[in-house]
């Protein structure tokens, strides 16, 4: 039995060294120690034993199984820890790897435009307002001095969404919501979107304007005059060449439409100005004291003056953009340049 002992021994710390991962160290565990196990079965031997010779295999016994286990341990150990070795190779961080940067956004060019023009104005003491999208006829035509048959109304095609409700056509009806609201003074710059019915490469059935208007005792065309250019020499550069021209809006009376000096050419004469030297950048005037009888203001102690401009084209003359598709189409390749 001592020669089965020694041999079963050898046995189990040969096979303990051989086993490679600690589900086959487990294995080996149970085919020695297990009750199926090859030391269960010597030990049925026993009892054939003297009872002399039974204490010392007895003791041969527990030897084996503590040599066992030490073995199994350290054995179990090592295999542990060469698990861990392995695990933290594959999962190893290179911490010197650049990291992921955040794609980050850029504002529309119109947006920056719309937020340049509100500054400079703020500055001028005015505040924002704004309207809705969807509007009815009277602000946006009716208080505006364009009643329903009125020819002007083709000025603007509109979309229309009933009888009464229509797209904004331009943001003068902020115009007529705000002086409801607020007696004078008023100093008001108002940004937004606008519809019409127009597409074609210059025209885009949606677009921006922002409209400024001021309303109070004594104001005249020469304060007009003096405030869009000083706008427009803060906006495009000082000593921009101004000139203001007559010309018609139903809500306001005297009106004008202001150039600017071409900022392409600078005044000889391009493609862009189409020669003229000049570019047309916004429509004027003295509000119309029709507009003051719909909001209620009395045209013998108020006069006020009203402007609007169409945000694109300013980006396109700002920027040096020449197509106006690129500010809808928001390709990023064109919108992370500004
Ligand atoms: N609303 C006019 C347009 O859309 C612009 C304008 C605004 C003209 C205010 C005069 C005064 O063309």
């Amino acid at each position: 039995m001592k020669e089965q002992l020694q041999a079963l021994q050898q046995e189990a710390l040969a096979a303990l060294d051989q086993a490679d991962n600690l589900k086959s160290l487990q294995d080996v565990r149970v085919r020695i120690l297990g009750k199926k196990g090859a030391l269960t079965d010597i030990m049925k031997g026993m009892r054939d034993l003297s009872p002399e010779e039974r204490p010392i295999v007895g003791a041969l016994v527990n030897q084996l199984k503590d040599d066992f286990e030490t073995s199994f341990s350290a054995r179990q150990q090592e295999l542990q820890q060469r698990a861990i070795a392995a695990r933290l190779a594959s999962e190893t961080l290179d911490v010197t790897l650049p990291g992921r940067r955040r794609v980050t956004g850029s504002l529309h060019p119109v947006t920056l435009v719309a937020d340049e023009i509100v500054e400079i104005f703020s500055r001028l003491g005015f505040s924002v307002a704004e309207g809705p999208e969807i509007e009815q006829d009277f602000y946006n035509f009716e208080a505006l001095n364009i009643p329903k048959d009125h020819p002007a109304r083709d000025m603007q095609d509109t979309f229309y969404i009933s009888e009464d409700l229509v797209l904004r056509t331009h943001t003068s009806p902020v115009q007529i919501r705000t002086m409801l609201k607020h007696d004078p003074p008023i100093r008001i710059i108002a940004p937004g979107t606008v519809y019409r019915r127009d597409s074609d490469l210059t025209h885009s059935p949606m677009f921006h304007q922002i409209e400024g208007f001021l309303v109070d005792h004594k104001v005249t065309f020469g304060d007009l005059k003096g405030i869009l250019t000083h706008f427009l020499n803060e906006f495009f550069g000082t000593g921009l060449e101004v000139r203001f021209r007559p010309s018609f809006f139903p809500f306001t009376e005297p009106s004008a439409e202001v150039d600017i000096a071409c900022v392409i050419c600078g005044g000889s004469g391009c493609r862009v100005c189409g020669r003229t030297g000049w570019l047309e950048i916004l429509g004027c005037g003295m509000i119309d004291p029709a507009v003051f009888d719909s909001v209620n203001y009395d045209p013998e102690q108020y006069s006020g003056f009203a402007f609007g401009m169409g945000l694109e084209r300013i980006a396109m003359l700002k920027y040096g953009v020449n197509d106006l598709r690129l500010f809808f189409e928001n390709d990023l390749r064109f919108l992370k340049q500004f």
